[in-house]
């Protein structure tokens, strides 16, 4: 049987309680998680850090995909975004979730704790963690998205 899969995950303090129950789910998945923190909702952090740890950890090799949560997503997504290994998608439910791993074969998933119900979020991941790229005419769309080094 292969290894399971470790998908990391990575949140600041505004979403840290999405993260526990989105972790939650990747396990019950079947999923191994690579937790990047943070580790409290109290303790007031940076989201560009926890963008950060997420990108380091894929380059890193640690993990291939990843979740960010931040109270909007947008902050973290933005961070994760600066590099240009990452396509980074904020999803809003199950529908751009498929259509984000089919078009732009994103390989982060981002939600906002303060706009995405729990079960909508957890439906999303599941959503996302299982859908394959499409392929075809999005490749050549999707390498477009990498700027020339
Ligand atoms: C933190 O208050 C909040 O600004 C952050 O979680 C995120 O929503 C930023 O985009």
């Amino acid at each position: 049987m292969p290894d399971k899969e470790i998908i990391g995950i990575a949140s600041d303090h505004a979403g840290f309680e999405l993260k526990a129950a989105l972790k939650a789910e990747l396990d019950a998945l079947g999923f191994g998680v690579l937790d990047l923190g943070t580790d409290s909702a109290t303790r007031s952090v940076d989201y560009p850090d926890f963008g950060r740890a997420m990108a380091d950890a894929i380059k890193a090799g640690k993990i291939a995909r990843g979740v960010v949560v931040c109270g909007t997503g947008i902050g973290i997504s933005i961070a994760a975004n600066r590099h240009p290994w990452i396509r980074c998608a904020l999803v809003h439910d199950e529908t751009s979730a498929r259509l984000t791993r089919q078009h732009n074969d994103a390989n982060v998933m981002a939600v906002g704790q303060r706009l995405i119900g729990v079960e909508t979020a957890k439906a999303a991941l599941r959503v996302f963690f299982t859908t394959p790229f499409d392929g075809g005419r999005h490749v050549q769309r999707v390498a477009k998205l990498t700027p020339a080094s």
